[in-house]
């Protein structure tokens, strides 16, 4: 699958949307939930945080704020955002643990607030949910992407345990990170994405919510699919 930001166009067809959408704050385990659930019921992952991830490093890149201006509408304007398969293509190179960094975390977060930066990612989610059945994974799917979705997910888990997840996430790329600064950052984060005036992070008044603070990630995913299963028509057996 090869998705271009540039020629998104969102189709109108009324069929039944194959789409689980998750969302939750940060650190929650969105990203390993979906990969393993995507595998457990045999959808397509589309993981929504590493698309504004790209956009705030593309813009870290070109030293441009995360302000609406000339300069900003002319990255979005140029920007090359792609997909193969699951990654993320950024002028042409691929993307992976570059997204990850947690300047870009900062980043990403501060240009999600901007309405050109939602606007820009919101036609090539919706062709992307649309192309195929997709668990997308964000702050705003239940509520502005798919919310006609026939099943979303809020996850969530505590700030400690959100930021002992993530800590253990960097230490496996090889980055070391204080676990109060980790938490600090995870916490500062959640307050912008649940502030900010456009697609606040919230819950959805028709999400299930699982709170994986005391669950495994195989007991999540297990949770999960319960819940997918129960959804008629929505996973094949
Ligand atoms: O992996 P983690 O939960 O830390 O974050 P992420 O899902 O990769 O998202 C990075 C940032 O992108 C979030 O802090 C949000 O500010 C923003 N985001 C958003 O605004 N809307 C989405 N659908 C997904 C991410």
């Amino acid at each position: 699958m090869s998705h271009s930001i540039t020629n998104a166009k969102p189709s109108h067809d009324q069929a039944f949307l194959r789409v689980i959408a998750i969302d939750g704050p940060a650190g929650a385990g969105k990203s390993s939930v979906s990969k393993g659930l995507a595998k457990a019921i045999g959808f397509i992952r589309l993981d929504t945080g590493a698309l504004y991830r790209a956009i705030g490093l593309a813009a870290l890149r070109a030293g441009v704020e995360a302000k609406e201006s000339e300069g900003l509408t002319q990255l979005l304007a140029r920007l090359d955002l792609s997909l193969q398969g699951e990654t993320i293509m950024l002028n042409g190179q691929a993307e992976t643990d570059s997204l990850r960094a947690p300047e870009v975390s900062r980043a990403a977060s501060d240009f999600a607030t901007l309405p050109s930066v939602r606007a820009k990612l919101l036609d090539l989610q919706r062709m992307i949910g649309q192309s195929a059945p997709c668990i997308v994974d964000g702050r705003d799917i239940g509520t502005v992407v798919f919310p006609n979705a026939p099943l979303k997910i809020y996850l969530t888990a505590s700030a400690d345990a959100r930021a002992e997840r993530r800590l253990a996430e960097l230490k496996q790329q090889g980055v070391e990170a204080d676990f109060q600064q980790t938490r600090a950052e995870i916490v500062l984060r959640d307050q912008q994405d649940q502030n900010r005036e456009i697609a606040p992070l919230k819950c959805a008044d028709d999400a299930q919510v699982v709170d994986a603070t005391e669950l495994s990630l195989i007991e999540v995913i297990e949770a999960c699919s319960q819940l997918a299963f129960g959804v008629s028509g929505l996973v094949n057996r």
